[in-house]
């Protein structure tokens, strides 16, 4: 493909990091990098701590672990509360933990879950809501939905993983929930390669995680059944490392985001998701709605003929093999939101050239 759905902003600092570690010839797996990568991850999201993991995943499966351990009563045939529009790892994960994963609608603005579809889901075995950020953009209702956490007494868990450096009105997404995950695969805001972060203000929740990760060692003693979840110290030094044009690179994103909005603005029969107020959105996928599933496979086809990568985001999860045969409800929002959409090529360094491709090609195959 001409222009690839993501391509990451690298430069030579980032291979003189990872080199150094190489070179040390020891600590790849435990090394200094990692805390010094978690305190930065923290301090930028704004929370009290970071807990490296080698992949979103993992860090999802290991928090709800760590939640189980932290109440361990209250976990017994758990439902968790979460969006079907999303990667599948996040109802996973639930599965993973034990737990039901209860799938919910969600609103047409930012495709995140919608607070009162949630509220008619709960029921006394609800335990937490899995909230996902999609695509760069803070959810619509993610303050609503704090509240209804609260008010039921139910954990609330940010998926992360789409939009590290998006903001409510200031506050950094992945503070605002209990606690929250990032993931660093290859396409996010912050890549280096494949790796995770919980970040949380909790003690016991860091201490739990921690135990989580790593075989369930204190010492050389086994104190519960474990993973291995260690994020490799190579990946810990590249994420440092990236952490330095982080902002640089949100901000490129932006200029793109804003460049396409801008002159596909007058094109009939295609939306975007709403720019709310004090809502910063980071762009970590660019997707654009079409007014039906027709119109979008056209633009699709006509962008794969042109060399433009193109991708549904999402398949909803409940219609996967997995949910399929089970009763895992019908969904018509997220069925006709996941009909339309279509995510185009953003990265940092794309070009005014490139996006002119896109949105020419857009525009053609449109009107
Ligand atoms: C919303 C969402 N949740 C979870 C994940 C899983 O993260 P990872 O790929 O790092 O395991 C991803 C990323 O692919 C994601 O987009």
């Amino acid at each position: 493909m001409k222009i690839p759905l993501f391509k990451i902003a690298t430069g030579e600092d980032d291979c003189k990091a990872v080199n150094k570690v190489i070179m040390r010839g020891s600590f790849w797996a435990e090394g200094p990098e990692i805390e010094q990568f978690e305190e930065k991850v923290a301090k930028y999201i704004g929370t009290r701590y970071g807990i490296a993991f080698n992949s979103g995943t993992s860090a999802l499966h290991a928090l709800l672990e760590s939640y189980k351990l932290k109440y361990p009563l209250g976990f017994d045939d758990f439902e968790v509360i979460v969006p079907s529009f999303t990667f599948m790892s996040t109802a996973t994960s639930v599965l993973l933990a034990g737990g039901r994963p209860v799938f919910s609608e969600i609103e047409y603005e930012t495709y995140g879950l919608d607070v009162e579809d949630i509220e008619n889901r709960i029921t006394v075995k609800t335990k937490a809501i899995i909230l996902v950020h999609y695509g760069g953009y803070p959810a619509r209702d993610t303050i609503k939905i704090r509240q209804l956490a609260d008010k039921n007494n139910l954990l609330l868990i940010e998926d992360a993983a789409e939009s590290m450096g998006a903001k409510i009105n200031g506050q950094m997404i992945g503070s605002i929930g209990d606690s929250a995950m990032l993931s660093f695969c290859q396409s996010k805001t912050l890549g280096i390669g494949e790796g995770g972060m919980i970040v949380t203000n909790s003690t016991t929740i860091r201490d739990k995680a921690r135990l989580v990760r790593s075989h369930g060692k204190e010492g050389d003693d086994c104190v519960l059944p474990g993973y291995n979840y260690r994020m490799p110290t190579m990946c810990a030094a590249l994420g440092l490392s990236q952490m330095k044009r982080i902002d640089d690179n949100i901000k490129k994103r932006r200029t793109a985001a804003d460049y396409i909005r801008t002159h596909l603005k007058e094109c009939p029969k295609l939306d975007f998701p709403s720019l709310i107020k004090d809502h910063f959105q980071v762009y970590q996928l660019f997707t654009i709605m079409f007014e039906n599933s027709e119109i979008r496979d056209n633009v699709k086809k006509a962008l794969d003929a042109a060399g433009v990568q193109s991708k549904i985001y999402f398949n909803p999860v409940h219609r996967t093999k997995l949910y399929y045969s089970t009763n895992y409800g019908n969904l018509p929002i997220t069925s006709d939101i996941a009909g339309c959409v279509l995510t185009v090529p953003m990265y940092p360094d794309i070009t005014k050239n490139d996006l002119d491709l896109i949105i020419d090609t857009i525009k053609e195959t449109v009107n």
